[in-house]
């Protein structure tokens, strides 16, 4: 696994030096993430199959929050804010960056979270988001979400000298798609020095549609023709080619603000590839082939996998990538690190034990 060492700085601001200075930043991750050949599994189903790394952007909590969080966090600070809210489902991995993330920060945050199926993956997710110790709500179900937002927000607000900032679910504002614009513009670096091959296709987790929709606009950006499926995780409308469409272009328009001559390109709906046929149940349900994929990986490879995303990602690339028409690309979404000693779930607020009781 080849590490090279470059600029650390993210290959978005080699564009123009005016986006270094006009776009909130700060360093989270280890960059460039290694980018390499699955040899065992190639080898096993016939075809070339690739991986970025995204699994290794920290060693605190890897994965693509991560990316996401360089901008977001800086956001926040640069707006005074110093204690942050965010939600998603129980399981939530956004959820854990941000609470690592504020934690490393000396932030309070507060996590509003609903209910999604109770896997062992679940539950090992709430003790590690627990080991930042985040403050919490727990909505009944997604649709009262709004509802306990409000709660939270209060809840922090009360804290002495906090001054809350919100980050979207999933990450997926246009700042934070600024996290995987330039994870396009790394790739294709990775790519142009020789580090790895032209993909035919790229296979990348779609959920709130921030990391599909900042790489689409970052391989426009970088003239860097590459298909990139985006697997849904979550069924439309969910997520859409619109609002994936619409994020790309927000983000390219803060680039577009922050050097106004330069030449910005934009993304319409049609260049927005979905595949919807790998979802199974739905959000947070295991799909028979998705778990299947995830134990190839883990027995090949030794690369963890988990069901909610990145398993039914890769179960689409065995599915459907063509080995006559070149490499493809599976672009890993999920954090590598191992556990820390977690906390016990005895630690989480009472809401929360009816998860651990069978
Ligand atoms: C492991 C993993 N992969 C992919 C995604 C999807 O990313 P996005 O919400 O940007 O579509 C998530 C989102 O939570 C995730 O946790």
């Amino acid at each position: 696994m080849l590490r090279r060492a470059v600029d650390p700085l993210p290959p978005l601001f080699g564009l123009d030096e005016r986006i270094q200075q006009r776009l909130p930043w700060m360093s989270l991750i280890a960059r460039p993430t290694p980018c390499h050949r699955l040899e065992h599994l190639s080898r096993r189903v016939g075809a070339d199959i690739w991986i970025k790394r995204d699994d290794l952007t920290s060693p605190l909590y890897g994965g693509n929050k991560a990316r996401k969080n360089e901008f977001l966090f800086s956001d926040l600070a640069a707006n005074q804010r110093n204690a942050v809210l965010t939600m998603g489902g129980i399981g939530s991995h956004h959820c854990c960056s941000v609470a690592a993330t504020a934690s490393t920060l000396g932030w309070p945050a507060m996590l509003v979270q609903f209910p999604q199926p109770v896997t062992e993956h679940v539950r090992q997710m709430m003790r590690w988001q627990q080991l930042w110790k985040p403050q919490r709500v727990l909505a009944r179900a997604e649709w009262t979400l709004p509802f306990a937002v409000l709660r939270g927000w209060n809840r922090l607000e009360h804290l002495p000298r906090a001054r809350p900032g919100l980050i979207w679910m999933g990450g997926s504002s246009p700042v934070g798609t600024l996290g995987y614009v330039d994870a396009a513009l790394e790739f294709a670096q990775q790519v142009r020095c020789g580090d790895a091959p032209m993909p035919a296709r790229m296979y990348v987790a779609a959920g709130s549609g921030g990391t599909l929709a900042g790489l689409i606009a970052g391989f426009r950006l970088a003239a860097f023709p590459v298909e990139v499926i985006g697997v849904q995780i979550v069924p439309s409308p969910a997520i859409t080619r619109f609002s994936v469409a619409w994020l790309a272009n927000a983000a390219l328009e803060l680039i577009s603000d922050a050097a106004p001559d330069l030449e910005i390109p934009s993304v319409s709906r049609a260049e927005v590839r979905l595949e919807d046929r790998f979802l199974g149940d739905g959000y947070g349900s295991p799909t028979p082939e998705g778990v299947a994929a995830r134990r190839l990986v883990w027995e090949l490879e030794g690369i963890p996998l988990e069901d909610t995303y990145t398993s039914k990602t890769m179960a689409a690339l065995l599915a459907l990538s063509q080995p006559q028409a070149g490499p493809a690309l599976f672009w890993n979404t999920y954090n590598s690190a191992p556990p820390p000693p977690l906390p016990p779930w005895q630690d989480l607020p009472q809401a929360y034990h009816q998860f651990y009781r069978d």
